[in-house]
């Protein structure tokens, strides 16, 4: 069934309670709450005994006491590629790097062979298929990255997918243009050369087609330079698009501090992030956008500085990062989870993580990641006491109903 398809979830949901932090003026609800929605957008939150009397004659939809959050947002990341790379995890358990694997001829550029050689019906297919499981956890708003192409008809293609899967799906789907994410075979030795296509051809093509609402770059002693980084922000600036970054992943290359002197959206990764770094950011407003799911699969032992980030107020999300080399994570709540145990983020940390300042990561701070009137009608009603139990339990999905973009999604 396609996302028009699905039953309105128009009417009067009640005897919910609204979780904390749900909220964008922050009030508590915590019991017979309702939420109305009209034409698809919320029409009205608060206690069910103040409900206005024009909205008596809606539908009624039983809450039964559920616990209800905004819908989740993903923030970060590379949903539409070719292939997999298991072998890469099996190698990585035999003792190699990440780096060893990429300069061996696997890593990134292994799934660019993939990408380019499978056509965009078979791309969506299976980035549908993944998308569906990061829905079923409550994700009502997603960035997909390019990144997978790295020649302007194989990066087309991959945003193209982004785009017909929020229309299929009825999400909320953002682009990110990463073209500078590995240096293509066929450039080799000419990294120079290849960010001129990026900067000056590929870029430009894609915005122009409206494929691209943000712009990224890998910026790592595998990747790309401080200086080649630079440069692609210089051409999203002229263009008026706003900007992120992988920044400090592997070592600290002082992207974290560029990308905030170009106002960015967010750094991350950033687990060698420095102090220098978070200053530039708390300054800029950036946001931390923290990936468990990678440094998991990386067996990563350098930990994100959470304290200092926490000390300085810079607003710290947290996302799945799915990506078929260092994370195939499909599960949005486990990285909650992971956030909370590997990095030790609270609970409220981590819940916001995946709510409202991951919606800042994609600056989408004022429809998503928190509930209001006038926005659209995402949210999840959990059949849960708390909401820590949302961090809790991991490998089983708890029950919920999920409204997104004003439908009954799951029930
Ligand atoms: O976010 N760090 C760079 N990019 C991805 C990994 C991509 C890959 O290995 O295919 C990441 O971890
Ligand atoms: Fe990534």
């Amino acid at each position: 069934m396609t996302h028009s398809e699905l039953p309105s979830a128009d009417g009067v949901w009640e005897h919910l309670r609204i979780a904390p932090g749900a909220l964008a003026d922050d009030r508590a609800i915590d019991a017979d709450a309702a939420i109305v929605v009209a034409d698809g957008r919320i029409a009205w939150i608060g206690a069910g005994v103040a409900l206005p009397g024009d909205f008596a004659g809606l539908p009624r939809f039983d809450g039964a006491d559920a616990l209800a959050t905004p819908g989740l947002v993903d923030c970060h990341t590379h949903l539409v590629y070719g292939g997999q790379r298991a072998n890469e995890f099996a190698m990585r358990l035999a003792g190699a790097t990440y780096e060893e694997v990429a300069k061996a001829g696997g890593g990134i550029v292994s799934s660019v062979r993939a990408t380019r050689d499978a056509d965009e019906d078979t791309l969506y297919a299976q980035a549908a298929r993944r998308l569906e499981q990061l829905l079923a956890d409550g994700v009502c708003a997603i960035e997909i990255k390019s990144g997978y192409g790295l020649a302007l008809e194989h990066e087309r293609k991959q945003l193209r997918v982004a785009r017909r899967l929020g229309e299929t799906h009825g999400v909320t789907v953002r682009t990110t243009f990463l073209g500078a994410h590995a240096l293509p075979p066929e450039y080799a030795g000419r990294s120079g050369d290849y960010i001129d296509l990026v900067c000056n051809e590929m870029l430009p093509a894609l915005a122009a087609e409206r494929l691209v609402d943000a712009v990224d770059v890998f910026c790592e002693r595998i990747a790309f330079s401080l200086a080649e980084t630079e440069r692609v922000f210089q051409a999203a600036g002229a263009l008026g698009l706003p900007v992120k970054l992988h920044a400090e992943q592997l070592s600290d290359m002082g992207g974290a501090a560029l990308a905030a002197r170009y106002g960015a959206l967010s750094c991350d990764h950033i687990e060698h992030l420095s102090a220098e770094g978070i200053a530039a950011m708390r300054e800029a407003g950036t946001v931390a956008v923290l990936l468990p799911g990678a440094y998991y699969t990386l067996r990563d032992t350098h930990l994100p500085p959470i304290e200092a980030l926490r000390a300085a107020g810079v607003p710290m999300a947290v996302s799945t990062d799915h990506n078929p080399g260092t994370s195939p994570a499909l599960s949005l709540l486990l990285m909650v989870n992971m956030a909370c145990t590997l990095f030790r983020l609270t609970v409220p940390e981590a819940l916001a993580g995946v709510t409202r300042h991951a919606a800042r990561a994609l600056g989408l701070q004022d429809t998503h990641g928190t509930l209001a009137v006038g926005r659209p009608a995402d949210f999840v009603l959990w059949q849960l006491r708390e909401s820590a139990e949302l961090a809790y339990w991991f490998g089983q999905r708890p029950a919920r109903t999920i409204v997104r973009q004003g439908r009954i999604a799951s029930m």
